[in-house]
């Protein structure tokens, strides 16, 4: 027998504020053919003034626990992925813990950006298989709203707010790749790129800052780095590109999605894409996608789905499981 780390659950909430391009075009010099033709984004949500992504991962894990048929105590760890959480501490996790009244077992944050949910379920993994916790709650949340400079039309036009939880619970398996649960996972990161992705203040520096970006030399490690992490994670497990139902990118930019499919050999009718309605929302960004996969129908139980992301760091990662 072999543990696999299964999805059990999974569940989303978006801020009801809906942002159209057109409010950037009252604002900036821009426009909805800029916006819809460079990024594929068409609108994304926004939290209400006061809503904290804590709350935002709240409303998300409450609707996976739903789904699940669990209760908060039958949870054994919490991780919250996020760069934009309420406090700098305590973490995310233990208010999201307190939100839904888990009186038990542990949380923790975990800071990889947009690559943050990724890395989030290959540590979920590690403690479903090294025994140290039977169900996890990953949760993807962020409120990038808060890290904007409205003045800047590279970037304020690209990223939105919102959450997605998944449960991953142990089960035991066979050890092939006809299990469900995660196959394989790969992580990488190089900080030698620290500078064409950050944020430009934080705690040491005694300021929030905003998010700086150089667009375009993301966009060429994106290319390459997404296929890449997607390739090796596939060849941990012996499968191919035929094999995978679903590839569950994170949603930065459609140029992007599509050719990072295009040099794994999927076409874009295996690919989950919900960047039109929810720009980039980092490490939220890949939960929300698979939760929408699920509740249009498209996701079902054994199908094989490839997750990549990348972002800040650079940091990069992808997941292969079975649903
Ligand atoms: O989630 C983490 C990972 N992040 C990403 O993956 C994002 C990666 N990068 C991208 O998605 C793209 O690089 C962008 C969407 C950010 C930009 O697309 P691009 O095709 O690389 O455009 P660019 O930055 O090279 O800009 C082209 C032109 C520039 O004008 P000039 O210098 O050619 O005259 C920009 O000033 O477009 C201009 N521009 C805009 N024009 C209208 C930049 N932003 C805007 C805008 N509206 N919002």
């Amino acid at each position: 027998m072999t543990i696999r780390a299964v999805v059990k659950g999974i569940g989303h909430y978006l801020p009801e504020r809906v942002v159209p391009n057109s409010w950037f075009e009252d604002r900036l010099d821009t426009s909805n053919d800029w916006i819809v033709s460079r990024s594929g984004i068409e609108r994304r949500h926004f939290a209400a003034e006061g809503q904290t992504t804590s709350d935002l991962a709240t409303r998300a894990a409450n609707n996976a626990l739903e789904m699940a048929g669990l209760s908060a105590n039958d949870i054994d760890a919490i991780i919250v992925a996020t760069s934009t959480a309420d406090l700098t501490f305590p973490s995310a996790a233990t208010m999201v813990q307190g939100a839904l009244g888990n009186t038990r077992g542990f949380a923790f944050d975990i800071q990889a950006v947009c690559a943050g949910f990724v890395f989030a379920l290959a540590n979920a993994n590690a403690l479903i298989l090294s025994g140290q916790a039977q169900r996890v709650l990953v949760i993807g949340a962020e409120t990038f709203s808060r890290i904007m400079d409205w003045t800047d039309r590279g970037t304020c036009v690209l990223f939105g707010d919102g959450a997605g939880a998944v449960i991953l619970e142990a089960q035991d398996g066979a050890g092939t790749t006809a299990d469900r649960g995660i196959l394989a996972t790969d992580l990488n990161s190089d900080g030698s790129y620290r500078d064409i992705l950050y944020v430009d203040g934080g705690v040491s520096t005694q300021s929030t800052g905003v998010l700086r970006m150089e667009g375009k030399e993301v966009f060429r490690h994106a290319v390459e780095k997404l296929a890449d992490t997607a390739h090796k994670a596939l060849a941990k497990t012996g499968l191919g590109s035929d094999d995978v139902n679903w590839v569950v990118p994170h949603q930065a930019n459609i140029r992007i999605i599509q050719s990072t499919a295009k040099k794994l050999g999927v076409g874009m009718d295996r690919v989950i894409v919900t960047v039109q309605d929810h720009g980039n929302t980092s490490a939220a960004s890949i939960p929300l996608a698979l939760s929408v996969g699920v509740s249009e129908g498209k996701i079902k139980p054994g199908d094989l789905i490839v997750a990549e992301a990348i972002g800040g760091g650079l940091a990069w990662g992808s997941v292969v499981l079975r649903w």
